[in-house]
């Protein structure tokens, strides 16, 4: 049966475009993943029009949560989408602010994010360049359900991204991206069929 699925983004999109065009058009993927919206915390976020361009069928809404101050209305905002379009799952796909822990943990087993680093290494953001400024020789991308705590929730699946000598933080960031665009659909579908092995 689908699963209705709403993806939260606040950049560029690429992974958003990524997850749409292999679950939107119904041509790879089981058929189990329904992206119903999309919602951006600022105006500004080119992966607004991304969607509007490459899935017009897919309404997008912007809920502004630039300061913690907004974040109250903001999550009372996407409960009320959630429950419109009978969300079963939260996909976060760079988005950049914090959950509260209320909303969180209305929602066990439900939310899920992709984070740029083989956690537990690196978490937070610039995790990239972090790695790369570091020296560690390996780095990856870690899918993972969201708990109160950043970054740290049970691991879903992670892709391990070799960091070559010749690799500047931008063809590391490129690497880290394709890892990503393979990884993320791969992920959602295992938690969506076989949900969270640490608790079920
Ligand atoms: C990705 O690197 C993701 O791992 C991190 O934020 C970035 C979002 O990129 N959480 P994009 O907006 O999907 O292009």
């Amino acid at each position: 049966m689908q699963k209705n699925c709403i993806i939260l983004a606040s950049g560029n999109g690429s992974n958003t475009l990524n997850l749409i065009n292999k679950f939107y058009t119904g041509k790879t993927g089981s058929g189990l993943i329904n992206i119903s919206a999309v919602v951006s915390n600022t105006s500004y976020a080119p992966v607004i029009d991304k969607v509007k361009k490459t899935a017009p069928d897919i309404p997008v809404f912007t809920i502004p949560f630039t300061f913690l101050s907004e974040r109250e209305a903001f999550e009372s905002r996407l409960e009320s989408i959630i429950e419109k379009y009978k969300i079963k799952f939260i996909i976060l796909a760079g988005f950049m602010k914090i959950l509260s822990k209320e909303f969180v943990s209305k929602f066990p087993c439900k939310i899920i994010n992709i984070h740029p680093s083989l956690l537990p290494a690196f978490k937070g953001r610039d995790a990239i360049k972090n790695a790369f400024e570091y020296g560690v020789k390996y780095t990856g991308v870690t899918v993972h359900y969201v708990t109160s705590e950043v970054d740290a929730g049970p691991i879903i699946c992670q892709e391990i991204v070799k960091i070559d000598d010749f690799d500047t933080v931008e063809s590391l960031e490129a690497k880290i991206h394709e890892a990503e665009y393979r990884i993320y659909p791969i992920a959602l579908e295992i938690a969506l069929t076989e949900g969270n092995p640490h608790v079920n």
